[in-house]
This record gives C-alpha cells, structure tokens and sequence, in this order.
C-alpha cells in the first residue's frame, strides 16, 4: 500500500505465519525505462531473493497505462529479479486519474488487456503477471469485460478490490460482485476490500466463492489479523483479540527499523500513521492516539506507546514460512 506498507511493514506483517505473499507499493510508470535503483527503493526484497526475511515471496507492482512503458519497466524489472509482475487498475487517487493511470483504465476494457498483453509479452512465461482492479470506474457495467480483458491479455490471476473507483473506500464492499467476476473467468480471483476480521474473511469468501482473500488496510488495523485466520483455518480455534502489547511491540520494532534508515521526523510519523490504522475497532489504540498525536518526537511518541505495560514489550516472533495455504495476502 503506498505510503503505508514498504518493506519494513512487509518484514513485519509476514513474520508470524498468515501471508502466503506480499506486493510493493505501486512503481509509477510514465513512459521512460526507469533506473534500477527506484525498482530497488520500492523493492529492496529484490536483493535478498524477493522475498521478506520470514521468506514470503514479494510480488512487484506497476501502475502506468502506455504498454510499451510498461513493458519495458517489466523486462527492468524482472532483469532485476523480480519473480511475478503485478499491474494496478485499482488506484483511485485523482492525481494518478488524472494522468491516465490505475482505475482510469477500467473505463476501456481494451487498454486494460493491452497493458496486461504488452506486459506479458515482453516477460514471456518466465514470470506470472497479475492484475488488480476495481468494480469499475463509475459504475459495474464494465467488470466482467475488465476483468476477461485482463485474463486474455495474460494475467494468471486477478484480485478483486469490491468497489468502483468512484466508490472510494466507503462500505460496503460488494462481495457477491466478486463470485460474479470469479464465474466469469477461467483464472484465480482473490477477494478483496473490508476484511477486518475473521467474521468479515468469512462472509467475503462466501460470497464471492473464492478461496483467497487479499487484505490492506485490515492487516494494519490488527497485524495479527492473517495469523488469526490462518490458525482459525488449520486448527477451528478463535485465537484471542490481539492485545495492545503486541500491537506497541510491532510499533516499536517498527520505528527502529525505519530509524536505521529515515530521520526521526519521519518515522514519527510513520508511527504515528500506522497507529491510527489500528484505531479502527479499538478502544486501546484510540485511547493512546488521542493520547499522544501532538507529540512530536520520536523518544515521547514511543514512550507513550509504552507506557504502563510495566516492562519492555516482546519483540514480534519469527516464524519459519512454509505454512499451509488458505488465506493470503497484500501488503
Ligand atoms: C493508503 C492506501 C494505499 C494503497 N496503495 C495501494 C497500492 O500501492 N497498490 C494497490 O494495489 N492497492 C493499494 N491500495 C488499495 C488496497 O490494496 C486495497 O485494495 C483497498 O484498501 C481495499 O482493501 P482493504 O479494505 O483490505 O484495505 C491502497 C489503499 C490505501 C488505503
């Protein structure tokens, strides 16, 4: 997610078993071949065999709308290493609307085939493309037709984000619309939009039929939202609501990883962003924003994080990858 999920929030999110992969905030894509080190700076994963250090594997996203551009960032990045090429037909910002890019695309099914083709094309089979879409621009009447162009233009699987573009982020997110998509086309749909938890990835995967959901803004609202669905599939077992220790202790590793590289400023508010992520549907971490949005240094902001847990938080657990399929997931 862009500007909220780079790879430090990736290293963070898939350490415990729950994500079966990840995907970079969006590379923009004007027209020129662009330099190895922007593929590096949204990806650095792709140094270290793209996947996070828990080993989920990463896939890498283009948003752009000239297919030739488009093709020749591909071909840069998978030279790079990159093992899968996902395209954004999703974004809903006016700016990137503007200039021709994500969800704009969804007004013409041809143009979202011919990016996905020209994409798939210049690859060839070494890598899988991907595609991401909405519902449609202003209205559904094109879904079905995006979605088939983006299957006949190559992309081995597609993830459904259950809204026009035009509909933002505002609920409801319109599952069934999704099982309509997943009928329609012969490659894999995943599931996407209001998956807060484990009730909401129930009735999602029930209505749209699909067996993989994608969650965004759920996994930073509860970081232990993808665990607690991945357990709750292999085992039948509710596992407790995540409690706000381990929420400040991901915030906390999360701040010293950013501090390694990001002035203070910055990761203060990089904190302070993901908190208020995690205010949705809890008491606690609204409790401790009000407590502690004006604060403006790093030392305090953590402090207040901290504070009253009676000793240092424990570090979030790495576990081995390999878990069993189920869920999945963006990040
Ligand atoms: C701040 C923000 C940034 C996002 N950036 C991206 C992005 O870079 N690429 C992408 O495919 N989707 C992006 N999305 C969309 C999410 O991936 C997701 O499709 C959407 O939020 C609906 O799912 P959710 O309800 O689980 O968040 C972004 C959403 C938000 C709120």
């Amino acid at each position: 997610m862009e500007g909220v999920i780079d790879a430090h929030a990736r290293d963070l999110l898939t350490r415990r078993p729950g994500f079966d992969w990840a995907v970079t905030e969006f590379v923009r894509v004007v027209d020129a071949r662009l330099p190895p080190k922007v593929f590096l700076r949204h990806c650095p994963e792709l140094e270290t065999g793209v996947v996070t250090p828990a080993g989920v594997p990463v896939a890498l996203q283009l948003l752009g709308s000239d297919p030739e551009a488009l093709a020749a960032n591909a071909e840069q990045a998978r030279d790079l290493g990159a093992r899968a090429i996902d395209l954004n037909f999703g974004c809903p910002a006016k700016l990137v609307n503007r200039h021709d890019g994500g969800a704009s695309l969804l007004r013409d099914p041809r143009r979202v085939q011919a990016a996905v083709a020209a994409v798939h094309n210049a690859v060839g089979d070494s890598i899988p493309v991907t595609a991401k879409v909405r519902l449609g621009f202003s209205d559904r009447r094109l879904a079905l037709a995006c979605a088939q162009a983006a299957a006949d233009g190559g992309a081995t699987q597609l993830v459904v984000h259950a809204r026009t573009r035009d509909e933002g982020y505002r609920p409801p997110a319109h599952w069934e619309w999704i099982g309509r998509i997943r009928r329609h086309i012969q490659i894999p749909v995943v599931a996407n939009g209001d998956i807060w938890s484990l009730e909401d990835y129930w009735k999602a995967r029930t209505l749209s039929g699909c067996r993989d959901v994608m969650l965004g803004r759920g996994a930073l609202a509860d970081p232990l939202l993808a665990p607690r669905i991945r357990h709750w599939l292999s085992t039948g077992e509710r596992l407790p609501d995540t409690q706000w220790q381990e929420r400040a202790a991901i915030l906390a590793e999360y701040a010293a990883l950013q501090r390694s590289t990001l002035p203070e400023r910055i990761v203060t508010s990089l904190v302070k962003q993901w908190l208020n992520h995690m205010r949705y549907r809890n008491d606690e971490a609204e409790r401790r924003f009000q407590a502690v949005k004006r604060i403006n240094d790093l030392e305090g902001l953590l402090e207040g994080l901290l504070a009253g847990l009676g000793h240092a938080p424990q570090k979030p657990g790495l576990t081995p990858p390999g878990a069993p399929a189920g869920t999945l997931c963006h990040v």
